[in-house]
């Protein structure tokens, strides 16, 4: 066996083919390393090779609207591809904290190995307005693989509605895109909302694959503007949705936007007689009230950093380790990226999200939707 020392060997390994990752990967599987090591060298040659992970450089950013930008990232040869609509874990480092957020891939998946991310920046959000201050062109960011349940299906129904709000706009401009390339085109009814014209994510694309595509019809609503906007005003209703899609109640809908704007269309569908079997939707923010899961008070051990507590604010675990200062790993905080994941050594744990129960022994659990009940200790 042959053994890496230096950063000359790593540099060696990485250079020998710029498409080094298979050669890494030989490397690590023949030669006595300590992995460990050996990633640090490998990231010090050439900061988007890894041993394991995705890494991605940021090759282009463009301003969208006054507070969204999308980041165009290229992936080194870790990154398997993905459908659209899928959402990926973007992993920064913030003032020396490395933090974890779901962004939604907002390309088609013929980009040419590029993905795409549309963030828009939220009122005292860590990450969103930190992206939006300072990535910049030619850094390198650390991303998981695509991942989700909200995306087309391999072979695309003849006929779909899309609906989004805000920033939701985002995986289903990732359909739209695809949608448009393909040879047999859906016919596709896209339905979006916004502010105000300014704050309209991707308004001229939309436009412009309306006006060059005839399967393709698209409506943008805005609730404040002057005379010079010529749409539909106003918030979502049953009305606009039986102008624009009469058909409404039997094709496939994709959804996604803010909690109480998808909670309104919901409605509305189901007000309507719509089969909500039909329906698809991603939502970016939990709206669960976990008080009313239970109403005594647990005890908590967060074993691996020697903390014990008495919960009775019925917090999730990853609400309560915060609370006591550890700083666990998170994403979404919904359940959705899986990136808080960690073990339950012993006790019971509610599903906030579907209210079940877990059993009693170790097990893995997602502590962002996971309430303690009696005695509970977990590896955080
Ligand atoms: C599957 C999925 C896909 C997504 N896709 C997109 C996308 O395509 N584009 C997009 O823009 N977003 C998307 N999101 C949302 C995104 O993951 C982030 O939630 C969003 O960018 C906000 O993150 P942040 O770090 O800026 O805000 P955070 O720091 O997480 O804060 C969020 C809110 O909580 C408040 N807050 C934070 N800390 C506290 C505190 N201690 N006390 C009280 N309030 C507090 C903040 O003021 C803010 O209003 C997606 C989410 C999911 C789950
Ligand atoms: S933070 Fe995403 S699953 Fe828990």
């Amino acid at each position: 066996m042959s053994t890496v020392t230096s950063i000359a060997d790593v540099g060696t390994l990485a250079r020998a083919g710029r498409i080094a990752l298979p050669l890494l990967d030989w490397a690590t599987s023949r030669l006595s390393v300590d992995s460990a090591r050996l990633e640090k060298l490998v990231t010090r040659v050439e900061p988007t090779l890894s041993l394991r992970n995705v890494r991605a450089r940021v090759v282009g950013i463009h301003l969208e609207t006054h507070d969204t930008k999308t980041y165009v990232l290229k992936p080194n040869g870790r990154f398997r591809g993905f459908r659209p609509g899928a959402f990926l874990s973007l992993r920064v480092v913030i003032d020396g904290e490395p933090v974890v957020r779901s962004y939604s891939i907002s390309s088609g998946p013929a980009s040419s190995g590029l993905v795409a991310i549309t963030v828009k920046r939220v009122d005292g959000g860590a990450v969103s307005n930190w992206l939006f201050e300072n990535l910049a062109v030619g850094d390198v960011v650390e991303i998981g693989q695509a991942q989700g349940q909200f995306v087309l299906p391999e072979v695309v129904p003849a006929r779909i509605l899309m609906i989004s709000a805000g920033s939701g706009v985002t995986p289903v401009m990732a359909m739209l895109r695809h949608v448009t390339q393909l040879a047999a085109r859906p016919r596709t009814t896209f339905l979006h909302f916004a502010r105000s014209p300014k704050d309209v994510i991707f308004g001229d694309e939309t436009a412009q694959i309306a006006a060059r595509s005839s399967s393709v019809d698209v409506t943008v609503c805005v609730e404040n503007a002057d005379s010079s906007w010529t749409g539909p005003r106003g918030r979502f209703s049953a009305d606009l949705l039986e102008e624009v899609a009469p058909d409404f109640r039997e094709i496939p809908i994709y959804l996604c936007g803010p909690a109480p704007f998808m909670a309104a269309v919901i409605k509305a569908l189901e007000e309507a007689g719509c089969d909500l079997a039909h329906l698809r939707y991603e939502q970016f923010t939990a709206g669960v009230d976990v008080s009313r899961l239970l109403t005594t008070s647990s005890l908590l051990r967060f074993t691996r950093s020697g903390v014990e507590t008495v919960v009775s604010k019925q917090r999730t675990i990853l609400e309560e380790a915060e609370a006591r200062g550890l700083r666990p790993e998170h994403g979404c905080r919904m359940g959705v990226c899986g990136s808080c994941r960690c073990t339950k050594n012993s006790g019971i744990v509610i599903d906030v999200t579907t209210g079940l129960e877990s059993g009693e022994g170790a097990e893995s659990i997602r502590p962002c939707i996971s309430i303690a009940k009696g005695t509970v200790s977990v590896d955080l």
